[in-house]
């Protein structure tokens, strides 16, 4: 594209070109949205229903708990985890799907840092990014005090858990700015050698800024830290290679750009090296190596099933395979090259139409920084995208000031991209936000 102003048409010539423009049709949208937040809750794939409807009907009403063996619901975290590690560059056997992402991410930082009181006992900081998703600070917080009570000497000492030695210092979670995770993955700044661990959001909710896996793993690795990865933002939205990238651990949801349904189970995928040298701490029975030996002892299954804990909810799981089995079918190079065209156009278009208008932009222009949303601050963001869901324009707001746009390439066009700036449009020239309604929040934003 060059510098002359775009029109529609231009758009509707590359929407005639584009190579995935039927991958739409695997997709169930209502009319009459442009649906711009695939990066918070993914559409529903054509079939969704009769998924459902087999496994309510079939495996749950008439074969009841036979089900379990007959329809494979007990191997199904296991079976979809390998879908997971084909996507995302990991080996078969080294992934499952269960639970959420901050529980996955409890049990694989909790495992991390078990491998690290063996091999490097004197590192005891785990460095996240301080813009991260709250969660994932919340939880790394929350497990390096549960190790600390352990320290204290105190009744609560965990008994499955390696007690820090007395006088050792304490385990704790250091927040470190986005540049100080950019310098060290360009060699601009070493890995502190305390670090025990490093976790990481690929790419970060609010910003869409994208950060680089093989450099800073490499850096991590050369100070004697290990990474986890939270891929909530980035699995399904770019190529990952988790292990050529040397990621040590990397946790994500599947109802994102997975498109896996409501609060469906997130993933959780581990190094081979990794796999069976510690147990997790969440030592559940389906983690155990013979569940139905009904033991006291808990051993842990020699694979990554150890990091199973109990039982799974086999209705959303089983309509998460439609999502996955959609990503695996499409080109991930491809879905990148749409997404960065896509995102440089609603960048480009925002500029040329809409200059006017305290619009800035929140997410890195470079390509190499990016993942697949734009952000946008406005004095008035919230009020803002209510007026656009108003109009059929479905993005998202993150405190403080941003409206979120996701651009994902399985179900968008380009000339939505046109449509949705247009809107964006007469909602800020005739201030259509600037209504009390508008500014009425619910309890999700
Ligand atoms: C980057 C990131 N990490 C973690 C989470 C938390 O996921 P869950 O609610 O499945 O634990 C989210 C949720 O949106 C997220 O965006």
């Amino acid at each position: 594209m060059n510098n002359t102003p775009l029109t529609r048409a231009d758009l509707l010539a590359l929407d005639a070109a584009d190579p995935l423009a039927g991958v739409r049709n695997t997709f169930e949208l209502p009319a009459g949205v442009i649906y711009l937040d695939g990066n918070s809750l993914g559409p529903k794939p054509a079939g969704a229903l009769e998924v459902a409807r087999r496994v309510i009907e079939g495996e749950w009403g008439t074969g009841l708990i036979r089900s379990w063996n007959d329809a494979g619901w007990f191997e199904l975290p296991a079976r979809l985890g390998d879908k997971v590690a084909g996507l995302l560059g990991g080996a078969e056997g080294t992934a499952v799907v269960t639970d959420t992402t901050s529980v996955n991410l409890f049990k694989t930082a909790a495992a991390a840092l078990r491998i690290q009181a063996s091999d490097h006992p004197d590192k005891r900081t785990i460095y996240t990014q301080r813009e991260n998703f709250p969660s994932d600070i919340y939880i790394l917080t929350g497990l390096a005090e549960q190790l600390n009570q352990g320290r204290a000497g105190g009744a609560a000492e965990l008994d499955t858990w390696e007690s820090v030695p007395a006088g050792a210092a304490p385990y704790r979670v250091e927040l470190v700015d986005d540049a100080e995770v950019v310098a060290w993955g360009d060699g601009s700044r070493p890995v502190p050698e305390d670090a025990a661990l490093i976790v990481l959001t690929h790419v970060n909710y609010r910003t869409g800024r994208l950060f680089p896996m093989a450099e800073v793993s490499r850096a991590a690795h050369a100070a004697g830290a290990l990474t986890v990865w939270d891929l909530c933002h980035s699995a399904g939205a770019l190529p990952i290679a988790l292990r050529a990238d040397g990621a040590d651990f990397a946790v994500g949801c599947t109802y994102k750009y997975l498109n896996g349904g409501p609060g469906s189970p997130a993933f959780l995928w581990v190094a081979p090296e990794h796999v069976d040298r510690f147990s997790q701490p969440l030592s559940g029975w389906w983690g155990h190596t013979a569940p139905f030996a009904m033991s006291p002892e808990y051993a842990p299954a020699d694979d990554v099933r150890r990091y199973l804990t109990g039982t799974q909810g086999m209705l959303s799981m089983s309509v998460a395979e439609l999502g996955l089995d959609i990503a695996a079918g499409a080109d991930i190079a491809a879905v990148r090259a749409k997404s960065l065209a896509m995102t440089d156009l609603f960048i480009r278009l925002v500029r040329e139409r809409l200059a006017e208008h305290p619009l800035t932009l929140v997410t890195p222009e470079e390509h190499a920084e990016r993942g697949a949303q734009v952000s946008i601050a406005h004095p008035e963001g919230f009020a803002v995208m209510q007026a656009l869901i108003a109009r059929g324009v479905i993005g998202d707001y993150r405190e403080p000031e941003v409206l979120r746009f996701g651009f994902t390439p399985l179900y968008l066009s380009y000339a939505d991209v046109w449509d949705a700036v247009e809107v964006l449009r007469e909602v800020l020239d005739d201030k259509l936000w600037d209504t009390p309604e508008y500014r009425r929040r619910g309890a999700v934003t």
